[in-house]
């Protein structure tokens, strides 16, 4: 397949070194506004075409996919463009800045019978894969609560709030690990140093299953913490991507067993379940190598891959929907 990589900014080179190291891939063609970022990824990746017009690239029709690594205000009309000139298409998150563009992608995408992938990293991250794998096969009860922290001290940029930053990547995560949508949505936020713009919120998720999440996503944090607890009924995982692979998930096997006080009339005595704490072994692979090979995959074999434009469109929903909230609440 060829492809065509419109962006090389701060996250496009990332991209294009997994496009290039992809057998899959046979010819890259890469596309900046900007000269001078053109002349660095061609004196990394020798041989791959460069151009400072996009619509090379959405116009060529040697093309077959295009990968939309520019700032999110732009995604929808080079998507549009694309998908118009047969291309399948992969977004970055968040996949658009608005719901409305985010549904008029999908559905154009339909009606031309593309895919679409969104930069979803975390799905493919091996911690991911393994929490996911690891309550499938130990038949374990449903995931039932979800709680993350996603903080860090300031924004790369305040163009966006700490809301459309960083949560993308936990909502992600959450939708595909529940594999449901939230019927209630709340937020709470404020804006704290960055005049108007804010840097520390709180969303609140309700499922129709009654499933429950909240997500806390901050730039007012001295400390990096990226951590997410998910409960079940038969235990605990925590899952912390700043620790070391062997220490970045464990799965505490303890519950509250009611299953012998049932028929006791003693109600209040309830035994606390003792069983192991597991450290999941994780399987390899770097997660954006494996999200390449999959949008890689999904044109070949005409399937729709797990980080599709319905997951991408709902990760768009809840975030105008917590933003808008926190804005009409009057909290910044
Ligand atoms: N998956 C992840 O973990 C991750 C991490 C960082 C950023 N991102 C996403 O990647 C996207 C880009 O973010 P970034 O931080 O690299 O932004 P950036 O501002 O650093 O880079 C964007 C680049 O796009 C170029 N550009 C803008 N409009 C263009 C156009 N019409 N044609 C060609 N080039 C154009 C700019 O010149 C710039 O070089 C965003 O959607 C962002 O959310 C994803």
């Amino acid at each position: 397949m060829n492809i065509g990589i419109i962006g090389i900014g701060y996250w496009g080179p990332n991209l294009v070194r997994n496009f290039y190291n992809n057998p899959k891939c046979k010819k890259l063609f890469v596309s900046d506004l900007r000269e001078g970022r053109l002349e660095y990824i061609k004196n990394l990746f020798p041989g791959i075409s460069v151009t400072t017009d996009p619509n090379q690239l959405l116009e060529d029709k040697n093309i077959d996919a295009i990968v939309i690594a520019t700032p999110v205000n732009t995604h929808k009309n080079i998507a549009l463009q694309a998908l118009a000139n047969n291309k399948h298409v992969f977004i970055e998150k968040p996949l658009t800045d608005n719901y409305d563009d985010a549904n008029e992608i999908v559905d154009f995408s339909k009606k031309q019978k593309k895919i679409v992938a969104v930069g979803h990293i975390f799905q493919f991250s091996p911690s991911v894969t393994a929490i996911k794998n690891f309550v499938r096969e130990k038949e374990l009860g449903e995931l039932f609560h979800f709680s993350s922290q996603r903080i860090n001290l300031g924004p790369p940029h305040a163009s966006i709030d700490v809301v459309w930053d960083l949560a993308p990547h936990d909502l992600s995560i959450l939708l595909y690990l529940f594999d449901e949508y939230p019927d209630r949505i709340n937020a709470y936020g404020e804006s704290r140093w960055w005049n108007g713009v804010t840097d520390n919120a709180h969303i609140f998720l309700g499922f129709p299953s009654k499933k429950s999440a909240h997500i806390h996503v901050s730039w007012l944090s001295s400390n990096k913490t990226r951590r997410i607890l998910l409960f079940n009924k038969d235990g605990n995982f925590e899952y912390d991507e700043t620790k070391s692979d062997e220490q970045k998930v464990i799965f505490y096997d303890k519950g509250i067993d009611n299953r012998i006080d049932q028929k006791s009339s003693e109600k209040t005595k309830l035994q606390y379940g003792v069983g192991e704490v597991k450290k999941l072994l994780l399987p390899k692979g770097e997660p954006l190598a494996l999200e390449v090979d999959s949008f890689l995959n999904s044109i070949t074999d005409e399937v729709e891959p797990i980080n599709n434009g319905e997951i991408g469109k709902e990760v768009v929903r809840i975030l105008e929907i917590a933003s808008q909230t926190i804005k009409e609440k009057a909290y910044v």
